[in-house]
């Protein structure tokens, strides 16, 4: 186990889900650790989707003690800002995550262009790299998902694979730096609920049941199964891409895919109810039915091994998702 005692730890997407809790995992474990958090903040600005544009929001950061850094990874006089300091390590989370997002200039100038300018700063201090990929690069291939072979079918996928190819050739060029590309697959858990719509269905149907409503799902849902992963498990694997070096690419899933009937059930379960489900046709074209990672390279490289079964997951999450419940003012 690396001590992150006295490092110095860049956080870029910091006040969004992942890297606040990545934030708050160093602070409270590693109290000598310095943190930086580079992220643009949310504003009022909107896709034509109608999400915003950033999710970044300061209550995922309150108690945080360590540095904020507002600005923007597409902005090289932000990122200027980052100069004032050598990393040990860079945890790169930021980036357009919705993958709903269409504008592919946008996409691929946030997700794409930025990670170049991350690369060269973390050449220059020597910091260990760890970024944020996708299982969006996979698109519907059939399960499980194999690092090695991708078809991502919207923007965003295809950024993310992008970035994968870059890492590699960089780190082929740079073959002293640490350079590890981290696959989510679906996470949850506390500190999401400011990404609003495209927060887990774990949040989202939480919140339905506590409203009264029965959980409301697409017709067949029994048979559209995902592989969800809690934060805690990602941010151990984050840690394990910092222990175990050999640059590369990693799924981080569970293994496991459960079913989003699976949660509407634990959820009821956890929260004392029993409303019958209503189904609802799914409105979407080339909807992902199956992922599950395949973790054998993961277990091997990282020695990544998750924790949380989607029971113990939902259960460990249930009394934020009721604390979060009718604190609708987002602001
Ligand atoms: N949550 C998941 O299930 C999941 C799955 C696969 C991959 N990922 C990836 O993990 C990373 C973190 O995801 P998350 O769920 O925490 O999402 P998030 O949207 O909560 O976090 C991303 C953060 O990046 C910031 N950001 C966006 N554009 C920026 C810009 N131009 N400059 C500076 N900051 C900017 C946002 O404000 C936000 O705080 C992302 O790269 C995402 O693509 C997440």
């Amino acid at each position: 186990m690396i001590n992150f005692n006295n490092k110095t730890i860049l956080i870029t997407g910091g006040a969004g889900f992942i890297g606040s809790n990545l934030a708050f995992y160093f602070q409270e474990n590693f109290p000598n650790s310095n943190i930086v958090v580079f992220d643009c903040f949310r504003s009022e600005d909107k896709f034509a989707n109608g999400n915003l544009k950033s999710f970044g929001h300061y209550k995922n950061l309150i108690g945080f003690k360590g540095k904020v850094i507002c600005g923007n990874i597409n902005n090289q006089k932000d990122l200027n800002l980052l100069s004032d300091y050598t990393f040990d390590f860079i945890f790169h989370e930021a980036a357009i995550s919705d993958t709903r997002v269409y504008d592919q200039n946008l996409v691929m100038e946030t997700n794409i262009n930025s990670f170049y300018h991350l690369l060269e700063i973390a050449k220059r201090g020597n910091s260990s790299l760890i970024y944020a990929s996708s299982a969006a690069t996979y698109g519907s291939l059939p399960s499980p998902q194999v690092e090695g072979s991708e078809n991502p079918e919207n923007p965003y996928g295809f950024s993310k694979l992008m970035m994968d190819q870059i890492a590699k050739d960089f780190s082929t060029q740079n073959s002293e730096m640490v350079i590890i590309g981290l696959r989510y697959f679906n996470v949850y858990g506390p500190r999401e609920y400011y990404k609003k719509n495209t927060s887990s269905m774990i949040i989202q149907l939480g919140h339905q049941i506590l409203n009264g409503n029965a959980p409301r799902l697409f017709e067949g849902s029994d048979q559209i199964l995902r592989d969800f992963i809690y934060i805690d498990d990602v941010i151990q694997a984050n840690i394990q891409a910092c222990v175990n070096k050999k640059n590369g690419v990693y799924n981080v899933g569970t293994g496991i895919p459960r079913s989003f009937q699976d949660i509407a059930d634990i959820l009821q379960k956890e929260l004392g109810t029993n409303y019958k489900t209503e189904y609802f046709a799914n409105p979407y074209v080339g909807y992902q039915m199956h992922t599950q990672a395949d973790m054998n390279s993961s277990k091997l490289n990282l020695d990544f091994k998750p924790k949380f079964s989607l029971e113990l997951g939902i259960k460990a999450y249930i009394e934020e998702i009721k604390r979060l419940h009718g604190t609708e003012n987002l602001w």
